[in-house]
């Protein structure tokens, strides 16, 4: 285990529309475990949403913002932590991610299109959601295995059945 304050039971990362924020929450409600979502983090800090912080102040602003965020948020013992789709690319959340339980969230462009673009603005997927979604996964998807302990397939999957996966891998 990392060295530091706290450990949480679980980390959740994969691509924007995966389900992470809605099975993260689940299976905190599930076993009755704090929450902290790194987006909810920097909004909160900032005052404003992750939109404006991108349009106001640029991306590299905003991956500062999250790492601080992320540090916050792994000190959190026993909890289950959500983190941006963008997060484990910066290389110093990668290497704070190492020994920790994370969890990748594994999802096609089928069933990512269907919650992409759906709930809240998501500034890098703003322009061609579809083929920057896919160009952005292919990019992403060797480091989210190479942090994951464990990699859940939601495809095709509902809410309910990718949380027992995880409330079973997590044992
Ligand atoms: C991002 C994903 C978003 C949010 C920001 C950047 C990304 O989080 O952190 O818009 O780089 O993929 P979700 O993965 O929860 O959509």
């Amino acid at each position: 285990a990392p060295d530091g304050p706290g450990r949480p039971r679980l980390v959740v990362i994969g691509p924007p529309g995966v389900g992470k924020s809605t099975v993260a929450r689940e299976v905190a409600r599930r076993l009755d475990l704090a929450l902290h979502d790194s987006d909810t983090i920097v909004e909160e800090r900032a005052g404003r949403s992750i939109g404006d912080i991108f349009l106001e102040d640029g991306e590299a602003a905003f991956r500062e913002l999250e790492q601080d965020a992320v540090r916050a948020a792994l000190t959190t013992t026993g909890s289950v932590v959500a983190l941006g789709g963008g997060a484990p690319m910066t290389a110093a959340v990668a290497e704070a991610l190492q020994g920790h339980d994370v969890l990748f969230l594994d999802v096609g462009i089928a069933d990512a299109a269907k919650r992409i673009g759906l709930n809240r603005s998501r500034p890098l997927l703003a322009v061609n959601p579809r083929a920057t979604w896919v160009a952005t996964m292919e990019e992403r998807r060797p480091t989210y295995e190479r942090l994951a302990r464990w990699q859940v397939d939601t495809a095709g999957r509902g809410v309910d059945e990718v949380v027992a996966e995880v409330l079973a891998v997590l044992g």
